[in-house]
């Protein structure tokens, strides 16, 4: 098995591309007398197109370490660079046009806006980005499509099913042609059978669109199409794999 530390080393050393690289991420929650590390020293790197599953317990850090990639959260010490820029040094305004137009977010409880229709969910984000409305709306019909909801674009969420509900918010982190999707267990609340089909349009649009995939997840099946896995525990990285390195593991692994 790589040593985590030995495989980000390669890749710098290498010059590969990358889109994101985290170096010694420390977050400590503190609570009264208590502190919880919550990550522990992260430092792993992220080649630009890569799709990566990030696996692990409950509470080893996962969220945690998409809230630092994403800007969503400051660590306590270390650095997070997307595309060799350095997150913590952005204002306010700089953090949010990262967010926008760097990043499309997809949560386990898909987190669409319940009043608006799919059309409206998916053409917010570019109406933000700055998209002049018409080309936003007919980017967002594409993208819908896409997705399979050619028929459902004036349904809001409480009219669509759990996994529709799910690919409109894939069609949202796309639109505005992010560098990265960040997901955090998006086949969580689904069926086995819709989860695959989101696992199977998530590495579609990875390959179609070369977008960088980071992707936690207790679903086995999404490590078989990962180019390389990272296992967190207690806030560190375990280890990290290509997936042709884990075969046997990922036939026989029990979650723990
Ligand atoms: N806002 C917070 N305040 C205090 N502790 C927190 C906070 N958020 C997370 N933690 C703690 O940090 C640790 C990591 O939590 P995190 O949500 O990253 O885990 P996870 O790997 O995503 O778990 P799961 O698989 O259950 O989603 C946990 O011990 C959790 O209790
Ligand atoms: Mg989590």
């Amino acid at each position: 098995m790589t040593d985590p530390a030995e495989t980000t080393e390669t890749l710098i050393d290498d010059a590969v591309e990358y889109t994101v690289m985290t170096r010694d991420v420390v977050k400590i929650y503190r609570m009264g007398d208590s502190e919880v590390r919550a990550l522990d020293g992260v430092s792993v790197t992220i080649r630009t197109g890569e799709y990566i599953s990030i696996m692990g317990p409950s509470g080893s850090g996962k969220t945690t370490l998409f809230n630092a990639i994403g800007g969503l959260m400051k660590p306590t010490s270390g650095n997070v660079f997307i595309d060799e820029i350095d997150v913590a040094q952005l204002d306010a305004n700089e953090l949010a046009w990262l967010r926008c137009r760097k990043i499309g977010y997809i949560f386990q409880s898909y987190n669409i806006v319940k009043v608006m229709t799919a059309l409206e969910n998916v053409t917010l984000p570019m109406l933000f980005g700055g998209v002049p409305p018409d080309e936003a709306q007919d980017r967002a019909v594409d993208i819908l499509k896409r997705v399979g909801l050619g028929e459902r674009l004036l349904h809001t969420p409480k009219e669509l099913s759990g996994g529709q509900q799910q690919r409109v918010a894939i069609a949202r982190a796309f639109a505005n042609q992010p560098a990265i999707i960040l997901a955090d267990e998006p086949t969580a609340n689904l069926d086995l059978h819709t989860g695959e089909e989101i696992i199977d349009l998530m590495k579609e649009m990875n390959q179609e669109l070369g977008v960088t995939v980071i992707c936690s997840t207790h679903d086995h099946k999404m490590l078989d199409i990962s180019d390389r896995i990272v296992w967190m525990r207690d806030g560190q990285l375990q280890k990290i794999a290509r997936r042709d390195e884990v075969d046997i593991e990922i036939n026989t692994m029990t979650e723990k």
